[in-house]
């Protein structure tokens, strides 16, 4: 398996955004707007790979000022999931998110995927609301001590 950076409009990220319609999109019958999409530039873009660099998962990480990071987007392809493939990615995140100097790392998780960030040491804050029409709760976790 290969985690690793992707940049911003390579061949590599448009795969990594046909995933993440895939998984998290056409299921809701949404699709990207290019305004969102354009955006990304600023972003962290990961890909995880098989051996045969098949792309399995994928997450975008969004800096938020000088001390949090957004991790969101997180995707991994129906055939690889509850592999580890979420869990190895969320690690590699933390530690490229700590060593580029973030303390603190959040994302707005899925109602369905809540157990699965709580698993990786995430913290429920505030209430839950609505994003894409669906229920979601931000979750927090502080990653640099
Ligand atoms: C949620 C998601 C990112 C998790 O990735 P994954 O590779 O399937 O998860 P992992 O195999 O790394 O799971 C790590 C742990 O969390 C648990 N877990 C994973 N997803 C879970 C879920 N939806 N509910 C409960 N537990 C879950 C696993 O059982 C595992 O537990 P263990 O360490 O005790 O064995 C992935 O399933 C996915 O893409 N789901 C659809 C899209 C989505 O909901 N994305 C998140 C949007 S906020």
């Amino acid at each position: 398996m290969l985690i690793t950076q992707v940049d911003f409009m390579s061949p590599f990220y448009d795969e990594c955004v046909r995933l993440r319609y895939d998984i998290l999109r056409a299921p809701l019958k949404l699709n990207f707007e290019v305004e969102q999409l354009e955006k990304e530039y600023i972003d962290y873009h990961i890909a995880c790979y098989d051996l045969h660099f098949n792309l399995m998962g994928c997450m975008v990480l969004t800096p938020q000022g000088v001390d949090k990071i957004k991790m969101r987007q997180v995707a991994v392809d129906e055939k690889y999931q509850r592999h580890g493939i979420g869990k190895k990615m969320t690690v590699y995140a933390e530690e490229l998110s700590s060593e580029l100097g973030f303390s603190i790392m959040y994302c707005h998780a899925r109602k369905t995927a809540v157990p699965f960030y709580a698993k990786m040491g995430y913290k429920e804050v505030g209430k839950p609301f609505k994003e894409v029409n669906i229920p979601h709760m931000k979750m927090e976790k502080q990653i640099k001590h």
